[in-house]
């Protein structure tokens, strides 16, 4: 039965809950063998850009757990697609985008981003699995500085010497293309609220690779500019590494900031002030016994209090994770009762 005020809405408005909500970033995926069955058939780009697919895929996590939200099925990656990007996924490898910006031409040349338009299917989306799902759905996107760096670099990388080399050596260049991405993302977002998403999610994995003042100069008002595009709806901002970061996260006016596991939650709370957090367990702890795990969950839920938490994970699920570990986890966070 669906809730008038999902929980979910509750905790990301700031407000005192029974209990914090929970959803998994990469809930759905490889961890899962009925994504790996549905994923022998298909590639992973056909499954993105094919509403019936994406939705099912969207929904087999929250058929086997009690999870308060789903996440639609779909990857930062796909609006640089549109733009112009020769993007693909090589098993093992992660993502390549085979014709990298490296030049003021190239930004230049970028394509205009309408996601109605140009990438129709997470929308699509959001409206199957928001028909069919007893939970609400949330929408997401990648940040602006995160989204370059796979523009720039072409693929993965620890450091991102070509983004670097780009941002200190041809700035104008790079604060253009930050320009481009922040406005592209930002619509791309309020499509999917426009669509039915409950909240969205900025994802700037990468942020954590800029010294404060860079992130200050650079990915903080490039991400600011995108959320600021959005309304109607809870905006989330996740960084990994973030602890460096903390004190300068409200600037970006999120309503809900998402923390990697490397930050102590309550201590988090006193530098970002009153709002809204999610997190944070160390998506590794999956594979401790199951007590400990128990054990974590009920220590990041007293630490975070019972005011605007959202229980998640620190980073993404990866595909060596035990579905019972995650079912263990997710029942220990639905059993708590702070009243
Ligand atoms: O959370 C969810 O369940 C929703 C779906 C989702 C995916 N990617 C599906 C996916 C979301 C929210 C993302 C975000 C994403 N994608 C980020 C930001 C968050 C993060 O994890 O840091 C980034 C950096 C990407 C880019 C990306 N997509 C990478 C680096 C990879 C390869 C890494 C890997 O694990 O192999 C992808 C592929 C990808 N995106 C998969 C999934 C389920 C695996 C694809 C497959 O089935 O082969």
């Amino acid at each position: 039965m669906k809730q008038a005020r999902p929980l979910i809405v509750r905790a990301l408005s700031n407000e005192t809950v029974e209990r914090p909500p929970v959803w998994f970033m990469r809930q759905a995926g490889r961890y899962l063998p009925e994504y790996r069955a549905l994923r022998a058939e298909h590639s992973f780009l056909t499954m993105c850009h094919s509403p019936e697919l994406a939705a099912e895929v969207t929904l087999q996590p929250l058929r086997r757990y009690p999870f308060d939200a789903g996440i639609v099925f779909s990857d930062i990656l796909l609006p640089l697609e549109c733009m112009g990007a020769e993007l693909e996924y090589v098993p093992g490898t992660g993502p390549i985008i085979r014709n990298p910006v490296r030049t003021a031409a190239d930004v230049a040349a970028l394509k205009p981003f309408d996601p109605l338009r140009d990438l129709p299917s997470p929308m699509e989306t959001i409206r199957i699995c928001t028909q069919e799902a007893d939970v609400p759905i949330l929408g997401f996107a990648g940040a602006p500085f995160t989204m370059a760096c796979y523009m720039i670099d072409g693929q993965g990388s620890r450091n991102w010497p070509e983004t670097k080399r780009m941002m200190f050596g041809q700035p104008k260049v790079f604060q253009a293309l930050l320009d481009r991405l922040a406005d592209a993302v930002g619509d791309h977002l309020q499509a999917q609220v426009d669509a039915g998403a409950v909240g969205v999610q900025l994802f700037d994995t990468w942020a954590g690779a800029l010294s404060p003042d860079d992130f200050r100069r650079w990915a903080l008002p490039a991400s600011r500019r995108a959320l600021a595009r959005v309304s109607g709806a809870p905006r989330m901002f996740f960084t990994k590494d973030s602890a460096p970061l903390l004190p300068w996260l409200k600037a970006l006016e999120a309503d809900a900031y998402a923390l990697d596991w490397r930050v102590d939650i309550g201590a988090a709370r006193k530098l970002l002030g009153d709002v809204a957090v999610q997190g944070n367990m160390d998506p590794m702890a999956l594979h401790a016994p199951h007590d400990e795990i128990r054990r974590r969950v009920r220590k990041i839920i007293a630490a975070a209090g019972p005011k605007g938490h959202i229980f998640n994970l620190g980073h993404g699920l990866t595909p060596d994770i035990d579905p019972q570990a995650v079912g263990v986890a997710v029942d220990e966070v639905c059993g708590w009762s702070w009243s």
